[in-house]
């Protein structure tokens, strides 16, 4: 256990961080394994989060951390546009051979989500030669410059940080009529030959788990190809497994262009990739794309040793499994409370909507007492959506029975409270 109390470190934190950047809770932690955190004054939580789906195999994964640790032994850095290396390339040839698509693909590593999204759109603008990029109502791509403009809910994200970047287009999400709604969109919106590149998260994850009707993402692919406009999915929250295949978009057998990856690629080293047709990505002239940090040395080991372990420990059937449970027990709350709408995602990926009054109103002060209630008991529990009522499970898919048993316990005892 640590010297420190979270007091100490929270006032610490007070003085010494920006106040733009919000935490959740104020338990310092100070180790985590498997589904468990630790904090400072040595209580344990359940963890639900997954440090916001980074963490799908499980914290300090025993051979991730000694991947790590061998690499950082031998090089933490030379900067591969300077001095390339192994582990860069052979984790390039790994993610180019598990992503869909029956084609030719190449990867280029950066640093996180965000940063995989803008050069995701600079590829395919550079392609196409064509400017204007369509995103979707409650999409979420980042909070730099152009992909907090990508994304959709205006606060926090996008509140007081204009003037946005141009030539981005917002059509709904989800909706029946959805690609139906596309060949409209091109006559009210956007020239269609204008257009680079649809950018989706197969499943949207900050905007609430929103999983699209059958069939929208085939249609709406036919579009995108009939238009020549490229699709990207955006698998940073979807992907690595999340929903019980690789990437979510698998579950509609659509073959992306391009597709961002990042979060729960690497574990919890900072790490994202965008991975599609080599000759889409072998447009960009050298020098076009890159970084000083991205594919470093020590991430991309991380990154081998997760694809090693998703293999070696049958990570996907663990994480249909972990869907099937947390379904079960959702359809069962859902009969028994009141305040759940909708069960939203898909797999593990799996969130609750609570709704109150006749008209079923978000409730978002509700999601906010039972994700503190939860903490109170020691599970860390998030919310999401554009109204913050949805409450998401980004469990690690390595959570034992009973850890999981207990989590939902108290999830369940907060809504019976609520
Ligand atoms: C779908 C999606 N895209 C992009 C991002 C941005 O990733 P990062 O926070 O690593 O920049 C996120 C993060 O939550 C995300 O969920």
């Amino acid at each position: 256990m640590s010297s420190v109390t979270n007091e100490q470190l929270y006032r610490l934190r007070t003085e010494s961080i920006s106040d733009g950047v919000g935490t959740t809770t104020t338990n310092f932690i100070e180790s985590a394994r498997g589904a468990m955190l630790r904090d400072v004054e040595g209580r344990e939580y359940i963890d639900f989060a997954g440090g916001i789906g980074v963490m799908n195999i499980g914290h300090c994964h025993p051979k991730v951390v000694a991947a790590i640790i061998q690499q950082a032994e031998k090089l933490t850095h030379s900067c591969f546009m300077v001095n390339p290396y192994e582990s860069a390339v052979k984790l390039a040839q790994k993610l180019c051979q598990i992503t869909p698509g029956d084609f030719a693909q190449k990867a280029v590593f950066l640093n996180c989500g965000a940063e995989a999204v803008e050069n995701a759109v600079k590829i395919a603008r550079y392609y196409t030669k064509r400017p204007a990029i369509i995103v979707f109502e409650n999409g979420y791509h980042g909070r730099t410059l152009l992909t907090m403009t990508m994304t959709s809910k205006v606060k926090p994200y996008k509140f007081g940080f204009g003037p946005f970047a141009p030539e981005i287009y917002r059509m709904p999400f989800g909706d029946v009529a959805g690609p139906e709604k596309l060949h409209d969109f091109f006559i009210k919106n956007v020239n269609p030959e204008a257009v680079a590149a649809v950018v989706a998260e197969p499943v949207q994850g900050e905007g609430g788990f929103i999983v699209p009707p059958p069939g929208y993402f085939q249609e709406l692919v036919k579009i995108c190809r009939d238009n020549g406009i490229l699709f990207v999915a955006d698998e940073i929250q979807s992907g690595m497994g999340r929903t019980g295949k690789m990437f979510a978009i698998e579950n509609w057998g659509v073959e992306p262009d391009l597709i961002t990856v990042a979060k729960s690629l690497a574990a919890g080293m900072p790490l994202a990739a965008v991975v599609g047709r080599a000759e889409i990505m072998d447009a960009v002239h050298a020098w076009g794309l890159g970084g000083t940090y991205g594919g470093n040395p020590v991430a991309c080991a991380a990154g081998l040793a997760v694809l090693e372990v998703f293999e070696e420990e049958n990570m996907l059937a663990k994480s249909v499994a972990l869907g099937e449970k947390l379904k079960a027990r959702f359809e069962k709350w859902q009969q028994q409370f009141e305040i759940i709408g909708e069960i939203r995602g898909l797999g593990a990926m799996l969130g609750l909507e609570l709704v109150k009054n006749e008209n079923r109103q978000p409730a978002a002060d509700e999601a906010k007492q039972l994700t503190s209630f939860c903490l109170e008991k020691g599970l860390m529990l998030l919310s999401c959506g554009s109204y913050g009522n949805i409450i998401r499970v980004l469990a690690p898919f390595v959570i034992t029975d009973e850890q999981l048993e207990k989590g939902l316990g108290i999830m369940e005892e907060g809504l019976a409270a609520l």
